[in-house]
């Protein structure tokens, strides 16, 4: 195709304007294979934004969806953070708006709100603390309440609630990921039959039916984690497949079954190398976030990470 450059040659130009823009790529554990490959930093939610948090290169571009592009700006108001494609959207995190938040927040006075990262900036400006899938049940625990508002994931709401005992009042109620809602339990447990000796590794927001019985639920880079150290040979992954890409090439030696094959965000899927190399390129998108609603999330996050003390 004319104009168009073999994606090696396109790596090998990232890597070069990296150095010379003193830029990082930060991607997410879902990213297409070659992102990841380019990228500075591969984690979940929680260790993007702790290395969004340390960074001192002067661009930082982010390989994942809108929400993290903009926590990532939350946390570094003096640089640039570049977003490949601002059209990758979460759909969940849209399941929140602002207007939303606050008709929960009049209908609950006093209660403590607990958004999970997965929510626009808009929103987290009204959050008293902000979570990931990573330290969710951690953070509602340590929450001075026996209830809280949280959202926007309903599933991950049931989680906390099991693993708290506290009431966990979801919003809205039906906040879901439509990737994780595509995993039925019956595939899983089809799978289960099949596999027997396999361990099954499942994110919070697949449906507890899916969750429930799982040996390992938590962060995707918790299963990364827990399929290095586990002794099991082969693992049931229920959630978005792009996550099977560092499974395999950590674990070589092990097999890494999909719980659903066609568990694919298309929008993690939007950034693509050649996206990555023209926002570096020409210095495209840069994520802009409201001064005053900027500090607000940041005072959010500042507030958690305080309640988590030294485990953050
Ligand atoms: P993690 O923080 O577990 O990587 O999850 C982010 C996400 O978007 C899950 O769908
Ligand atoms: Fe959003 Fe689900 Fe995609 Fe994660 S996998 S970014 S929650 S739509």
């Amino acid at each position: 195709m004319p104009g168009a450059e073999a994606p090696r040659d396109v790596g090998e130009r990232i890597r070069r304007l990296k150095k010379e823009l003193n830029a990082v790529i930060l991607a997410h554990n879902y990213q297409l294979p070659e992102v990841q490959e380019v990228a500075d930093y591969v984690g979940d939610s929680l260790e993007l934004t702790l290395r969004a948090a340390e960074t001192d290169a002067k661009y930082l571009v982010f390989a994942g969806v809108d929400f993290m592009a903009e926590q990532a700006a939350v946390l570094n108001p003096d640089k640039v953070v570049l977003h490949p494609d601002p059209g990758a959207r979460c759909p969940m995190a849209a399941m929140l708006p602002r207007s939303l938040l606050l008709e929960y927040k009049r209908r609950y006075p006093g209660v403590p709100v607990v958004l999970y990262v997965n929510t626009l900036a808009e929103a987290k400006a009204e959050a008293d603390y902000i979570c990931t899938s990573a330290n969710a049940v951690e953070v509602v625990r340590r929450v001075p309440s026996d209830r809280v508002v949280f959202g926007p994931d309903a599933n991950l709401a049931r989680y906390v609630e099991l693993k708290t005992g506290k009431e966990v009042i979801a919003v809205p109620p039906t906040g879901h990921c439509y990737v994780h809602l595509s995993i039925s339990p019956e595939d899983v447990e089809k799978l289960r039959e099949a596999y027997p000796d396999a361990e099954v590794l499942a994110h919070p927001e697949c449906v507890p039916e899916v969750w429930a019985g799982a040996d390992l639920v938590g962060s995707t880079s918790s299963m990364v984690r827990r399929a290095g150290a586990s002794s099991a040979k082969r693992f049931i992954v229920a959630t978005e497949v792009g996550l099977l890409h560092r499974l395999r090439v950590e674990n070589p030696a092990k097999e890494f079954v999909p719980a659903y094959q066609n568990a694919v965000c298309v929008f993690m899927k939007r950034i693509t190398l050649e996206k990555v190399y023209e926002s570096l390129r020409d210095l495209k998108h840069p994520v802009r976030v409201p001064p005053e609603i900027a500090s607000r999330v940041a005072e959010a996050l500042r507030r958690t990470f305080e309640l988590l003390g030294a485990s953050r």
